[in-house]
């Protein structure tokens, strides 16, 4: 699958099959992570993979249905940083499509996770001074939505001026 088809193919996946996923795999998804860009070169991010059952269970306090996710991955920043919310961004994404690449779906799951980031941090023993930006349930998709609902291409391309 070469990187367009890949974005194609992305969806926010929010059923899965429970089938685990081999640790170089997760490995190579984060590693995606880690070589996105970031301000100044900052890279002021973290990333947690969770794969324990029992806190997986915790985790999906977020939403139900990510208690069936194989692995979660918590994205971890440093607000110090000038532009922590667009490395965080850059970085989810590339976890994201390195993960629909390797036939994993996962879902961008903040608004659900942000009001028990307290909790979460305190679960993950993720320093005070650090927030945390989203969880990512990841796992073998039960089916790959056909639909979409986006913006039709002539509606956001504009050339030259808007
Ligand atoms: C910043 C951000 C926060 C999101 N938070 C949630 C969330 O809390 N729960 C959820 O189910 N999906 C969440 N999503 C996923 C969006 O609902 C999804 O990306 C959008 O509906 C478009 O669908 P697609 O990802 O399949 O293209 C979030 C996405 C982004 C970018």
């Amino acid at each position: 699958m070469d990187l367009y088809q890949t974005i194609q193919k992305r969806r926010s996946i929010r059923s899965y099959t429970g089938d685990p996923i081999p640790r170089e795999d997760l490995e190579k998804i984060i590693d995606a992570g880690r070589l996105a860009p970031s301000g100044n070169n900052r890279q002021p991010w973290d990333f947690i993979v969770v794969t324990n059952r029992d806190m997986i269970q915790k985790l999906s306090i977020a939403a139900a249905w990510s208690a069936q996710a194989s692995a979660m991955i918590a994205v971890v920043m440093d607000t110090t940083t000038k532009y922590w919310c667009e490395d965080g961004s850059a970085a989810v994404e590339n976890i994201l499509l390195a993960a629909t690449a390797l036939g994993y779906g996962t879902c961008w799951l903040e608004g659900n996770a942000l009001p028990h980031e307290n909790a979460i941090k305190a679960w993950l023993k993720i320093p005070a001074d650090l927030k945390l930006l989203t969880l990512i349930p990841i796992g073998v998709p039960v089916e790959w939505p056909e639909t979409r609902n986006k913006k039709p291409l002539d509606q956001v391309l504009h050339w030259e001026t808007y």
